[in-house]
């Protein structure tokens, strides 16, 4: 196993719906495989000593999706939980998300609010699922946020490094690197804001075929690059 040096590591889990394709089978096929990939995901980098592993499951723009792909995404939660809850406590592992829990189905947010408040005795690493999650939106409601406080006379202003506060992530240490899987270069509106001095890896491999082992070739490779957050080397 590698030395790891990440303390938050994000992942856009693209290219299951042309895997499966790719196969010859329905886009689904391809979801439901991405979910044990998430399991050995989440267990390698929780046994790499990953702190919080953040991982873009549903997006704000995935609503637009046939209903009878949105309704198989909004299962998967159960199914995952289902299968896996019992040893994601044996791992310690804590389940948390981010994005507006208000806006997915009941049942879909039922299963995850047992999930983060049965995990949030644990003290390893944070499994968190960007869900109904938008980089704007969340950016938005931040500022939103902001202005109720300053209304209250509890802030005067805002600079960048307060302003975290209000975001999803602000108790998480700052985000160290993103991943893409399956070959697109874009950031498709995940975490704009924590992106700001992150790593970024775009692999051809879809998540389906993402296995722990290309995961840790990623995060050895992403090791090696030089961060230095607008400063200069020995500067
Ligand atoms: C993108 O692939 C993937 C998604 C929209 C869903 C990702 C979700 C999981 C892998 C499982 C999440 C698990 C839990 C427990 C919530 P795509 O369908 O856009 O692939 P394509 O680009 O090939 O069409």
């Amino acid at each position: 196993m590698i030395k790891n040096q990440f303390k938050h590591v994000a992942i856009i889990m693209d290219g299951n719906g042309r895997w499966a394709k790719s196969h010859h089978h329905r886009r689904t096929f391809g979801h439901k495989r991405g979910v044990e990939v998430v399991r050995e995901i989440a267990i390698r980098a929780n046994d790499l000593g990953i702190q919080v592993l953040t991982l873009y499951a549903f997006s704000t723009e995935n609503w637009k999706r046939p209903l009878e792909e949105v309704n198989y995404l909004m299962k998967l939660p159960f199914y995952f939980f289902e299968k896996y809850l019992a040893e994601l406590m044996e791992k310690n592992i804590r389940i948390q998300m981010i994005g507006e829990m208000d806006g997915i189905p009941e049942d879909t947010a039922r299963v995850f609010k047992k999930a983060i408040e049965k995990t949030s005795v644990n003290t390893g690493m944070i499994l968190c699922f960007a869900m109904n999650y938008g980089a704007q939106a969340e950016i938005v409601r931040g500022v939103n946020r902001a202005i109720v406080d300053a209304k209250a006379g509890k802030i005067d202003h805002v600079d960048t490094t307060t302003f975290q506060n209000y975001l999803y992530t602000k108790d998480y240490p700052p985000l160290d690197c993103m991943i893409r899987t399956s070959g697109e270069m874009r950031i498709s509106n995940f975490l704009l804001y924590q992106l700001a001095y992150a790593e970024l890896l775009f692999v051809d491999v879809p998540w389906p075929e993402f296995t722990p082992d290309v995961f840790e070739a990623a995060l050895q490779q992403l090791s090696h690059r030089d961060r230095r957050f607008g400063g200069i080397k020995n500067g």
